[in-house]
């Protein structure tokens, strides 16, 4: 049916009414006061949501676009950097590095594991000469569905002195991240995931230890530049045109995220991460991240023997309208991934759970019609929406 498609892809992310209205209005200029206005309000809501002091700096760019600017202001060639790596998200933040010459290295988790806190403890131990400047390390990974545990390994870093270079692009606005509390220097996420926006933007959190490591960086780099950001910023505006029309409408966004609560927002997403959950063991599926590691952004999941991803893909499409991921690089084909983060609410997670058990049947796999939506109504009777 047409307009009737429903993404569940881990981004771009289904936008709400209001935010799609704010961007049919015509743009303003971004030299205005009304613009700066606009952008200053936007800056302290995005400070909010990752509970920072820190500077932020938005960029006309899709979440790559900041993790290149985590590196171009920071990392000399030759510095050392390690890169924590769970997945294709991991690695391109150690092949940024690698491409500005960093001297790298890497921790490699088996797909769908976190990194072991023991594996970077030793590693950090092992450089007596504290000759790593940074460490990147990706919050949600977007292609295992698997988190790493912040509150296990930023104290490890933070204790050793690097640089802590967090990629929080399906993870900022939807899982518990607290910038400050854990002392997190370069934070980097994006318009089109838990804020609810198309993509087109993306947000730099940047402490001061980080801008003290920009002051003595000789990368070149212009449209990325901290220094001209941090100068517009006293302006309250960008150096360069922004994406005006994505601003306003992160503005609408970050409204609606404010009247929610962040803390509301980050334990609906884990609600709904678990509804989803138990509802596809419920269907004799396996899930490929452990409950502990699950991200509470996206869930990746094995197809049952002998039904391709494909077909299961195509039948969400064709027979519901609903868009699922494929898995990725040496995923492909071998996982799909169902993304809920940002606007989403749990008649969404019901819809896929409904339409994922009738996809299955319909291709094959044995599981009992309705179990999905039985073990939600167990869910139900345990939490306060339901008292039994
Ligand atoms: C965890 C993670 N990091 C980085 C990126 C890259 O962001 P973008 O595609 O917006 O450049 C993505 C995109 O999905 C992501 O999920």
């Amino acid at each position: 049916m047409q307009d009737k498609d429903f993404l569940m892809i881990p981004g771009p992310t289904p936008v709400p009414e209001s935010v799609l209205l704010a961007l049919a209005k015509h743009p303003i200029g971004h030299r205005s006061k009304e613009f700066s206005k606009i952008f200053s309000s936007v800056n302290e809501k995005l400070k909010a949501v990752a509970k920072t002091q820190n500077d932020v700096f938005i960029y006309t760019a899709s979440g790559t676009g900041a993790m290149e600017a985590a590196i171009s202001n920071t990392i000399n060639a030759g510095d050392k950097v390690l890169s924590l790596v769970i997945g294709v998200f991991g690695q391109r933040f150690a092949d940024i590095a690698k491409l500005y010459g960093a001297d790298l290295e890497i921790i490699k988790a088996e797909m769908g594991k976190a990194i072991d806190p023991k594996d970077l403890e030793a590693k950090l131990a092992a450089d007596t000469e504290r000759k790593i400047k940074a460490v990147t390390l990706t919050h949600s990974e977007t292609s295992t569905g698997t988190a790493n545990n912040l509150k296990a390994l930023i104290p490890l870093i933070k204790e050793h002195g690097a640089l802590v270079m967090v990629d929080a692009v399906t993870s900022l606005g939807c899982m518990e991240l607290n910038t400050d509390e854990l002392g997190i220097d370069v934070l980097v996420s994006g318009s089109q995931k838990g804020f609810m926006v198309p993509p087109g933007l993306s947000f730099i959190f940047v402490s001061d230890k980080a801008m003290a490591a920009k002051a003595v960086c000789k990368q070149p780099g212009y449209y990325f530049c901290w220094n001209q950001a941090k100068k517009a910023l006293a302006d309250n505006t960008t150096p360069w045109t922004p994406n005006v029309s994505l601003v306003i409408a992160l503005n609408v966004a970050l409204d609606m995220m404010m009247a929610e609560g962040i803390d509301q927002i980050t334990a609906r997403h884990k609600r709904l991460r678990d509804i989803l959950r138990t509802g596809i063991k419920a269907l004799n599926l396996k899930l490929l991240t452990e409950d502990e590691t699950a991200s509470a952004a996206i869930t990746a999941i094995y197809p049952p023997k002998n039904i391709a991803v494909a077909a299961i893909r195509a039948a969400f499409k064709n027979d519901w309208n609903i868009v699922v991921a494929n898995g990725q690089k040496e995923l492909l084909d071998k996982i799909f991934r169902m993304g809920h983060l940002g606007f989403v609410s749990e008649r969404d997670i019901l819809t896929g759970l409904t339409a994922l058990e009738a996809v299955l049947i319909k291709l094959g796999h044995k599981c009992d019609a309705g179990a999905a939506i039985k073990a939600y109504q167990e869910i139900l009777k345990e939490s306060e929406l339901c008292p039994a």
